[in-house]
Formats: C-alpha cells, structure tokens, sequence
C-alpha cells in the first residue's frame, strides 16, 4: 500500500447528504487499512471550532466573513492537515475552500479574486487531489434538511443565494475538472453511493 497521504474534500449546498456516504467512505478506507483523518471547515482544530461558532451564528460584513474562515482554515491546515499528509493519512474533509468560493463568492457576492488572494496566501499551493461535488437543486436539498432544526447563518438563506452558491460551485468544478468528481445527489442514497464508488474506483481510490 502505498504511503502517499491522500486530501480529498466533501462539498455541495446544505441538505446534499454528504454526511452519510462521508461516514461509509471513512469505514472502507479504515478498512482498507489507511490511516483516516475525518474532519471539517470552518473548524478541526479547538482554535477553529471556536471561529467556527463565530462565523455560523454571529452578523458580521463580508470581508470579516472570509478573514475569519480562512484564518481558521490557517489553523486546520498548519497543525492537521498538512502533518496528517506528511505522515500518509488520508484526509477526509467535509468542505473546504470551494465552499469559501461558493458561499462567500456565489452566496454573498463577495469578490472572487480577493478570495483567490487568502487562498494563495493561507494555501501555500495546497490543494485538494479530490473534490467530491454533491450536485442538486436546492429545492431538492431543502426538503432534506429537517424542519425541527435550528437554522445556522447560511441554513437560514433563501433558494435564490442556494442557487448563487450551486452556481459557483459548478464554477469551480468547470475551471478544475480534473480535481472533481461531479455526483448527482438529488438520486436514491444507494445510487449516489454507487456513483461514488464508480467515481473512486476509476480513480484507483477504492
Ligand atoms: P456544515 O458543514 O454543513 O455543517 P452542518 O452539517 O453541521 O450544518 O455547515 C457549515 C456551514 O458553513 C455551511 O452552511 C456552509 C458554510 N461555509 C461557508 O459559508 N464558507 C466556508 O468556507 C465553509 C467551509 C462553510
């Protein structure tokens, strides 16, 4: 097997289902024997969390908004992600800066070359080696997100910023088709998962 750390991140609008098939792909790779390193943005780190509480329930201005996810993204990456990849983890991330693109640019209409800048300075030139995109229309997405749930910031927004934030999502995916894989979430969970697992194994992944 080889010792290669592997980044690969979860994204899509909130109701894509992403958390289930996250949760199967951690117990194969465990299985398979890897080191499986599971976590999230904003957060993933106790620094993080707490912007993370910040950033989901507290008003701020839209440059306030981006400083605060990539400061924390800052943290992840120094003292998580780029150990566990250096040690030949596999990193499962449930979004990452595609998010910042989707929901900052796409969603708040914040200034897509400023986020090309944080990401340039906080990234360093790290990338995901793949982005799993969980494609679907919001309306789709919003009958999925339970009624008895308190709304965070961005849960609260109307179908018109979903569909800003789809949008941008795309977007990337179209400027960086090799790092995507493209899965159409508003199907039956087991014919997602087998997307993804066709996805994967053509990738030699799985
Ligand atoms: P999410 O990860 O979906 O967690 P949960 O399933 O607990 O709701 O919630 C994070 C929210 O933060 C989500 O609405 C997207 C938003 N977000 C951004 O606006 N920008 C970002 O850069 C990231 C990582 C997340």
């Amino acid at each position: 097997m080889s010792n290669k750390g592997r980044f690969i991140t979860f994204e899509g609008i909130d109701g894509a289902g992403k958390t289930t098939h996250l949760d199967a792909l951690e117990q194969a790779w465990k299985q398979a024997g890897h080191e499986v390193v599971r976590t999230r943005e904003p957060g993933g780190t106790p620094l993080a969390e707490k912007l993370r509480g910040l950033f989901l329930h507290d008003a701020m201005d839209p440059l306030t908004e981006a400083l605060l996810v990539f400061g924390a993204r800052r943290d992840h990456i120094q003292t998580v992600i780029k150990p566990a990849l250096a040690r030949g983890a596999w990193v499962l991330c449930d979004r990452f800066t595609d998010a910042t693109f989707a929901y900052q640019g796409g969603g708040r209409g914040f200034d897509l070359q400023v986020l090309g800048t944080l990401e340039a300075w906080v990234q360093e030139g790290l990338q995901p080696d793949l982005t799993m995109l969980f494609d679907l229309p919001p309306a789709v997405a919003a009958e999925r997100l339970s009624a008895a749930r308190q709304p965070d910031r961005f849960e609260a927004q109307d179908q018109a910023f979903f569909e800003r934030v789809r949008g941008a999502y795309l977007a990337r995916q179209q400027a960086q088709p090799a790092r995507f894989e493209l899965i159409r979430a508003d199907q039956a969970q087991a014919d997602v998962a087998q997307q993804i697992q066709s996805a994967l194994r053509s990738r030699g992944l799985l």
